[in-house]
């Protein structure tokens, strides 16, 4: 058993016991094998240095209350993939394969899954890249499919507290018609300039306006928006450069189901000040409430920081109830390993 303080986890990189890998060359997809060290050598030529040819995924597994291991809807994550590697030119891994390599690396690692009661989880990283040499620009032809795991805790200091967010204008996420719907490391890479001078100004987060006008809210770097009108509507953005978040899909279900209203659309940021209560979420943040969001000289002030919203509370303990089996899983949503 790894000696590991469970309630100090914060959300990183740490080494388990191994990795699954898989190559891709000659039109197949060769079987996966468990790789130890967490390293990888590849030519200097790969796809994946040179044109970014690289795509990502985030999901979690969870030892729940009455002993089971899950993972949290892996198959919208291998279909996101799919989708994403298509729009890479890289050779989509089948979803059946990338159901099959999560199961596989959780049992592979299972005693570095938190135990239930810790609040902690088990991230799982899938990592599709170019790795065969391409200087011309073309797609390459051969490619690496992995995924890691590790133990982690909350994203950001303090669990389901309250964060502030900045709108930095100088700096865009994703193009109207560029790769903002899909995973792919580029956007995260669009993203860091404005991200790591947020976080030294003292805001842990960034949210995005449309590239093109700067009018209506996309996202925050690391997760989708939602916000909740004081009549309990769920509204979040409708766009073509938004990640199509499983966790706000999963949000969404949820209010639906506790009668909520839920609206899909252009959100000007005008509204922002509407809403009784805003969140980030997605895989990694869960349910983040932002309660106040600052632009040049304007601050929106949302909700209290010290106090966590009724409605984003209720979402927040139907998903989480839901993943350490507290909820009935209705939907189906969580895949035993
Ligand atoms: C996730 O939520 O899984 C993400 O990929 C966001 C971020 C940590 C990159």
């Amino acid at each position: 058993m790894p000696n590991i303080d469970w309630s100090k986890l914060g959300f990183g990189f740490s080494d388990v016991n191994c990795h699954i890998r898989y190559v891709w060359k000659d039109g197949a997809w060769s079987e996966g094998e468990f790789v130890k060290d967490p390293s990888i050598t590849m030519h200097i030529g790969a796809s994946c240095l040179h044109y970014g040819q690289e795509c990502f995924e985030g999901m979690k597994a969870f030892r729940q209350k009455d002993g089971k291991v899950v993972i949290f809807r892996p198959d919208e994550n291998g279909k996101r993939m799919f989708r994403t590697a298509q729009r890479c030119v890289m050779p989509p891994v089948p979803v059946e394969m990338f159901l099959d390599a999560a199961r596989r690396l959780v049992k592979a690692n299972i005693e570095y899954l938190p135990p239930y009661g810790t609040g902690g989880s088990m991230y799982l990283r899938p990592l599709l890249i170019g790795t065969g040499p391409q200087i011309g620009v073309a797609p390459a032809k051969e490619y690496t499919f992995l995924m890691m795991c590790m133990p982690v805790g909350a994203y950001y200091k303090g669990g389901l507290k309250p964060v502030r967010a900045v709108i930095l204008d100088d700096w865009d996420r994703a193009a109207p018609h560029g790769m903002g719907d899909v995973k792919v490391g580029g956007n995260y890479a669009a993203s860091l300039f404005a991200h790591e001078k947020a976080k030294s100004e003292g805001w842990p987060v960034e949210l995005y306006l449309d590239a093109k006008e700067h009018k209506y809210v996309e996202e925050f770097s690391t997760s989708n928006f939602l916000g909740i009108k004081s009549d309990g509507t769920y509204v979040t953005p409708d766009s073509h450069s938004v990640l199509p978040s499983v966790t706000n899909m999963s949000l969404r279900q949820c209010a639906e189901d506790l009668g909520w209203k839920v609206e899909c659309r252009k959100i000007p940021y005008e509204e922002i000040k509407t809403f009784a209560e805003v969140a980030a979420c997605g895989t990694a943040v869960v349910v983040t409430p932002v309660y106040e969001i600052t632009r040049g000289g304007e601050v929106i002030a949302i909700s209290s920081p010290d106090e966590v919203g009724e409605h984003l509370q209720k979402l927040y303990d139907q998903v989480q109830g839901i993943q350490y089996g507290r909820i009935p899983d209705t939907h189906g949503w969580c895949f035993e390993v």
